[in-house]
């Protein structure tokens, strides 16, 4: 994926095979206009790589990383271990486990490198990128302004739902 100079958010994924749940953070950070940059690297699979593209990133000054994998997921958790930026982990759902495993995995960080771990799957991916926009909105008063119009927008869709008779 594309290279952005300016990235505030890095989404990294174990493989490209996360890109369909991983895609909801991305798609969530473009409608808030925030930058980011996502790249499928593995923990296990490319940890030199990993490690290049976090330092490299971190120059450019990102704020915070959004990190998904499933099954033996320990992408955020060595992503955490890297840096001292905030790290946002999703548990991909996984063939046989569901996703289970991905998130026992993840949650269960020794005490010291902390993941903040969301909800298995696309809720997960998507709520990840909106913390993410939290924390970037604590200094941006504009962001923080979006924040509360999604959430007005969100709870104005409940209410004016229908249910079937
Ligand atoms: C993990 O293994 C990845 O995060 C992915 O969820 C899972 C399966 O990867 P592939 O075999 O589809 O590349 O490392």
């Amino acid at each position: 994926m594309a290279t952005n100079k300016k990235a505030l958010v890095g989404v990294v994924m174990g493989s490209p095979s996360d890109w369909e749940i991983m895609q909801h953070a991305a798609r969530q950070l473009k409608d808030f206009g925030v930058a980011y940059e996502a790249r499928a690297l593995s923990a296990h699979r490319t940890p030199e790589a990993l490690e290049d593209w976090m330092a490299n990133l971190e120059k450019r000054g990102v704020r915070c990383f959004i990190a998904g994998a499933g099954g033996a997921a320990h992408l955020a958790g060595v992503v955490a271990a890297k840096t001292t930026l905030p790290v946002l982990g999703v548990p991909i759902p996984s063939r046989h486990l569901q996703g289970l495993d991905s998130l026992l995995s993840m949650v269960q960080m020794p005490k010291g490198v902390p993941v903040a771990t969301f909800a298995i799957g696309e809720a997960g991916a998507a709520n990840a990128a909106l913390f993410a926009v939290a924390m970037l909105a604590l200094g941006d008063a504009h962001l923080a302004k979006e924040l509360e119009e999604f959430r007005d927008r969100q709870a104005q869709a409940v209410l004016a739902a229908k249910l079937p008779d």
